[in-house]
């Protein structure tokens, strides 16, 4: 069903990384109650598989932004499509992404969300793009490196197809 994709990075390799990366959560916010924010479409995978590592009570909420329209490059002009349901004053919030590239998304919500005074703020991210310049950007709990290619799968699209593999890919030439 799905010739045309590459596979970079395997269903098992990205459940392993997410068992590392929900017990060291689970190990920072002992304690704590932790907001998990998902920021939709694309980390809507990510946020599943990794809340189920996460061995505390957990609240969730979702944001919707769009930074790409139908092109494959970011236009750094960020939409909010969804806000929050939740107040976050004085909450823990940790915003799960499923990948940062130009991290123009990330840097127009880190700073929406900050101004809203929560107790904590922090980011966990399935992939990081290398080689991509990029406003200096702190993330806690992050999941693989992967060159500066387009990807595909695991909840990341292109023109909406794809999410559903279970894997990380690369779209053929
Ligand atoms: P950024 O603002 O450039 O960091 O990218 C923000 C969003 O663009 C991510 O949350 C993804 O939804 C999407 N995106 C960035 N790189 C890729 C990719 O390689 N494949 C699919 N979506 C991507
Ligand atoms: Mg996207």
């Amino acid at each position: 069903m799905f010739d045309d994709v590459r596979v970079m990075i395997s269903a098992e390799e990205i459940d392993a990384k997410l068992a590392e990366m929900g017990a060291a959560i689970t190990k920072d916010y002992a304690g704590k109650e932790l907001l998990m924010v998902g920021v939709l479409k694309g980390a809507f995978m990510v946020m599943a598989d990794l809340a189920r590592h996460v061995d505390l009570p957990v609240e969730f909420d979702f944001m919707a932004v769009s930074s790409y329209g139908a092109s494959t490059k970011s236009s750094g002009v960020v939409r909010i499509l969804k806000d929050l349901d939740q107040e976050i004053a004085d909450r823990h919030v940790l915003i799960v992404e499923d990948i940062i590239d130009s991290g123009l998304t990330l840097r127009y919500l880190m700073k929406s969300l900050s101004v809203r005074n929560p107790a904590s703020l922090e980011l966990a991210a399935l992939l990081v793009k290398d080689g991509v310049e990029r406003p200096p950007t702190k993330i806690l709990y992050e999941g693989f490196h992967i060159p500066p290619e387009f990807v595909v799968g695991y909840g990341l699209d292109h023109v909406e197809k794809y999410r559903n593999l279970p894997f990380i890919g690369v779209l053929g030439e």
